[in-house]
């Protein structure tokens, strides 16, 4: 049985007073949950702070994003290394808001997750489409390219430890959620997609939902047997919304 992995996106937002008090409510909140793993990804502002707030819990250290460069003349970019150093293990990459704001590419995202592995981090790959492509019928096949980019560069066995998130566009930040059938469909679509290349790695891989996941939602989404948990946004940044998922996800998969 794999193991469900809840995570929060912070995205821009917080400060350190707000980040004091989220993590205080997340850590007396969630000190008895077992049976699901549970991340944090703060702004990369924080990480060190958010680490410190952490000690003594078991809630993991994530981050937004990591750029493919390990050192160099790159100004303004975050590294892999820089982030393992920070005690980060999950980074997502391919947020739907940095394939748009900051158009990154399919293969510019495939070496992202190329530089987690290298460095020992997990990937959280977000793919997903938009309510144009949903409409047109394009969902399997957008989220197809969007996995073959990887797949097809670092083979099936990149994602062994590897996290995959489901975020249909027009479901995030919208309070629409996908159905659980609608997205447990695209889940086993993900996952037999990957088989085709290797079964034993696809059972494993981590399947994420996120989409206007909150506190009213998410236990009948884990009903699901593909749906691994949650990348949540919105709802991460209470910490009693986000603590109600978290044990939901860990009830829902014991
Ligand atoms: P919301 O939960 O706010 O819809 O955001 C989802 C998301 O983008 C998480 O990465």
């Amino acid at each position: 049985m794999r193991k469900p992995l809840v995570m929060g996106n912070w995205k821009l937002n917080g400060s350190k007073e707000m980040a004091k008090t989220l993590v205080a409510g997340l850590k007396q909140n969630l000190a008895d949950v077992k049976n699901c793993d549970v991340a944090i990804a703060p702004p990369v502002m924080y990480l060190d702070f958010v680490r410190e707030q952490l000690s003594g819990s078991a809630i993991n250290l994530g981050a937004q994003n990591v750029d493919t460069a390990v050192s160099g003349a790159y100004t303004g970019d975050i590294s892999a290394q820089m982030l393992k150093e920070m005690g980060t293990k999950y980074i997502i990459i391919g947020h739907s808001e940095r394939r748009t704001y900051h158009k990154e590419s399919d293969s510019f995202i495939a070496k992202k997750f190329a530089v987690l592995k290298e460095n020992g981090l997990i990937p959280v790959l977000c793919i997903g489409e938009t309510e144009a492509e949903n409409e047109a019928n394009q969902t399997e096949a957008v989220c197809a390219r969007q996995i073959d980019a990887v797949l097809e560069t670092l083979g099936a066995a990149a994602f062994k430890d590897a996290v995959i998130a489901y975020e249909p566009i027009w479901a995030i930040g919208t309070g629409k959620s996908a159905t659980p059938a609608q997205a447990q469909a695209v889940h086993k679509f993900i996952r037999d997609h990957i088989a085709k290349k290797d079964a034993e790695i696809a059972k494993q891989v981590i399947i994420q939902y996120g989409g206007s996941v909150n506190d009213s939602n998410a236990a009948e989404l884990f009903t699901q047997p593909d749906i691994d948990g949650a990348l949540v946004g919105g709802a991460s940044l209470k910490a009693d919304a986000f603590a109600v998922i978290v044990k939901a996800a860990a009830k829902a998969k014991s």
